[in-house]
């Protein structure tokens, strides 16, 4: 049976012509720009749309599933949900899907061994050092960085992205301490990984932290203040999951108090913002949530998102479904 799919934001062709193929009607919406909630809910309202693919830019929530009663099945295209209230969905009998997928895995694990890299071989400053006529001629103790070599990764999360990560650091020769609500028997066997029971005994003897949680209720704010201070004064702090999980004021006040040494962020707390102060900072290195946007991973979220629609609405269970 023909179905009507409205999807929030141009995503790359392979999964809109999926969706073509099996017959159903594709509304993308022209502007390539996020909607607002309000925007939104006034294209679903254009048609009797039977599948929303959206992106984690589009807010869905109690007042959208009340607005369009008859949309059974949200289907996002990312690894992370919190952009949808799941429980309200599941309440009303609505099917949210998320979107992780190989190569997008991949992608953020590669993404945040690349902010580690560089933080500690200080490459931004040095390129904007080169670029502003600085650089007058080698010396000795020019931007000194940072030894990789032995040094420890503390991962917060070892979940498909954190255990990537994990493989690659254990190639670059660190020790690997993990906390996780579950423990990860295959890092710890395969890249001698050691479980720390709590936040709190990870933070103070890792060189590197790097964040790999959903945001929840319980990861909001799960770095701040207090568990800042834990951490070393050389250590380097990275998150590609989700801004909220850092308190981003009490983070900018650590760098510019040099309580820590240095941070790299993909996410924002208040994206696409951040907070006042942090873009003045040397000691950070900022990217525009582009940790996942590979080639390769786009087109994977892409098929996938589409092969979770298709099963749907062909009786069969989505491969992603977040709220069973
Ligand atoms: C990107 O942030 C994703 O969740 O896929
Ligand atoms: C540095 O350029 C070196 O040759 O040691």
């Amino acid at each position: 049976m023909s179905k009507n799919i409205f999807v929030t934001r141009q995503i790359p062709n392979i999964g809109i012509n999926m969706l073509k193929q099996k017959g159903y009607t594709v509304d993308i919406n022209p502007n390539d720009s996020p909607l607002s909630q309000k925007k939104l809910i006034s294209f679903l309202k254009k048609k009797p749309y039977d599948a929303v693919l959206v992106l984690l830019t589009d807010s869905i929530d109690a007042k959208v599933f009340h607005h369009v009663p008859n949309i059974k099945l949200y289907a996002n295209y990312a690894t992370g949900f919190d952009n949808i209230d799941v429980t309200e969905a599941k309440k009303l009998g609505i099917t949210v899907t998320n979107a992780p997928t190989p190569l997008s895995t991949e992608a953020v694990a590669e993404h945040t061994i690349a902010l580690m890299l560089a933080l500690a071989a200080r490459i931004v400053e040095a390129d904007e050092f080169v670029r502003r006529g600085k650089y007058k001629g080698w010396a000795p103790m020019q931007f000194i960085g940072t030894d990789i070599l032995g040094s420890t990764l503390g991962l917060v999360g070892a979940g498909r992205i954190g255990e990537r990560v994990a493989y690659y650091a254990k190639g670059l020769g660190m020790k690997i301490i993990y906390t996780d609500v579950a423990r990860n028997d295959r890092i710890e066997k395969e890249c001698g990984a050691t479980y720390c029971s709590t936040i709190e005994t990870l933070l103070p003897q890792a060189d590197v932290t790097s964040l790999h949680v959903p945001l929840l209720d319980s990861t909001r704010h799960l770095i701040n203040e207090a568990r800042l201070r834990l951490m070393k004064p050389s250590a380097f702090l990275i998150n590609t999951s989700r801004g909220p999980i850092i308190d981003e004021k009490a983070l900018e006040v650590a760098l510019r108090e040099k309580s820590i040494s240095g941070a790299a962020l993909d996410v924002f707390e208040f994206e696409p913002k951040t907070v006042p102060g942090l873009l003045r900072l040397q000691n950070i290195i900022l990217t525009p949530h582009i940790a996942s946007a590979s080639i390769g991973a786009r087109n994977q979220m892409a098929e996938i998102v589409a092969r979770n629609i298709i099963s749907f609405f062909e009786g069969r269970t989505p491969e992603n479904i977040v709220n069973p």
